[in-house]
């Protein structure tokens, strides 16, 4: 596969969809742009021109060529904001809720990341997979090996690809071969930083699996080791699941819910991103507002492991917003595609009772991830100086989504129908900070 040529000048030409701002907060059609014929031209790894082909082609440098994507969207790249890349080898076993699918499929599946001959090659199909599906951002569980974030890392690294990751910190709760202990945590999360944190695109979040395999001791080294490094992320899972929840309030009896256990030990405020959040009040949400604390909303996970459904419209309310992105939670979640994981949440949003506009999903995917992961200012959007991460949908990538796109009554329709309908096929190409990193059609299949 190709990998990124920052000093080329890339232009390329299709349909063009990017936001300027939040579709939740303000009407869509002041935050949305939409150009149906756009040139977007990408130098030195960042976007320094793009919106109306008329008005771009004049400002090509002379002897670029452009490339011209006919019948395909060009949108900033994805955003995952929560995926674990060591559960690859059992997407899709299961059936099972949460706790019981923990022991019997996923702990199995990570008790081998020590060993780093055995975690390259599934952190290079994670990456690959990435790419196939237009996710150029990503918050990423390891293991408790420090082996399965070198892995994930030097090949993201290869790949120019801005990914945050972190060993999972448990000292309890798991398998022998899957603990750590609160000091060995905060030591080797310390030396993983010292070789990773902020080199290039890459940035260390610290990883508390949840509070149910962390000791308090485990919590407050982390919560000491998280502010201890500039820019660091935390990320852990929040009340994803009812006997979960349960299980957390016999642990922790002194605390009165969930969210309160991480609030105490200092793990609540801005690059904190905590997965699913389904079994939260008014309350819960209202201190994840004020201190900045991100939710990552991860559809296809909560259905496939009947964990709930997540409410979006009490999580987004205007009063106090909360920060949310769209994850995929891979392997509790069922599909790599940022498409299938919009009309995942789009179909739970309907099952609450408040439907989500094709535009508000898109945003989730792309700018509101960012924001949740407190990258906005980088990537998300296609504007000038923006980081060049960008993918190309091919609207007509099957001949069903071919015959039904020329019955699309708008732009929000056209979306609807890519997320109802479509999936990896529909990535004609991933561009990662300006180099093409994925042609679908160049590309032998892997
Ligand atoms: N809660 C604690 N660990 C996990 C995990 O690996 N996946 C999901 N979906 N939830 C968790
Ligand atoms: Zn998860």
């Amino acid at each position: 596969m190709p990998s990124g040529d920052h000093t080329a000048v890339t232009a390329i030409r299709g349909a063009m969809l990017t936001f300027t701002g939040d579709p939740f907060a303000q009407p869509v059609r002041d935050v949305r742009r939409y150009e149906s014929d756009a040139i977007v031209l990408m130098a030195d790894g960042r976007i320094v021109d793009c919106g109306p082909a008329a008005d771009v082609a004049a400002r090509v440098p002379a002897g670029t060529p452009v490339t011209h994507y006919p019948n395909a969207l060009i949108s900033a790249g994805f955003i995952d904001a929560h995926v674990h890349y060591p559960q690859l080898p059992v997407i899709g076993a299961g059936g099972k809720p949460l706790l019981e699918w923990l022991t019997a499929y996923t702990f199995p599946a990570e008790a081998r990341f020590g060993d780093i001959d055995y975690a390259r090659p599934i952190a290079a199909r994670y990456v690959a997979e990435n790419l196939r599906n237009g996710i150029t951002t990503a918050a990423v569980f390891g293991t408790v090996h420090r082996a399965s974030v070198d892995a994930l890392f030097e090949e993201a690294e290869r790949h120019d690809l801005r990914i945050i990751c972190g060993k999972v910190l448990m000292d309890r709760h798991a398998p022998a071969e899957l603990l750590d202990t609160a000091e060995r945590g905060y030591d080797e999360g310390k030396s993983l930083i010292e070789r990773w944190h902020g080199r290039g695109r890459l940035s260390y979040a610290i990883t508390p699996r949840f509070a149910a395999t962390s000791t308090p001791e485990q919590l407050e080294l982390a919560g000491t080791l998280w502010r201890e490094t500039p820019g660091a992320y935390l990320q852990s899972h929040v009340a994803e699941n009812a006997d979960e929840v349960s299980w957390i309030a016999s642990l922790y009896p002194s605390h009165a819910r969930y969210l309160d256990v991480y609030a105490h030990h200092g793990l609540l405020g801005r690059r904190a991103v905590y997965a699913h959040g389904i079994h939260l009040d008014d309350a819960d949400f209202e201190s994840l507002h004020v201190s900045g604390t991100a939710l990552a909303h991860c559809p296809t996970s909560n259905n496939f492991l009947g964990s709930g459904l997540f409410s979006l419209h009490r999580a987004r309310s205007e009063q106090r917003p909360v920060r949310v992105g769209l994850g995929t939670d891979l392997g509790g979640g069922t599909s790599f595609s940022m498409l299938r994981t919009m009309q995942a949440a789009s179909e739970v949003a309907h099952l609450g009772g408040h439907p989500l506009s094709p535009s508000r999903a898109w945003w989730l995917a792309t700018r509101g991830g960012a924001e949740a992961l407190d990258v906005d200012d980088r990537v998300g959007t296609l504007a000038p100086g923006y980081e060049a991460d960008v993918v190309v949908l091919d609207l007509a990538s099957t001949p069903l989504i071919e015959f039904r796109m020329r019955y699309a009554a708008d732009i929000d329709d056209v979306l609807a129908v890519q997320f109802a309908l479509g999936d990896d096929r529909a990535v004609r190409a991933t561009y990662v900070a300006g180099g093409l990193a994925w042609d679908r059609d160049a590309t032998p299949r892997m």
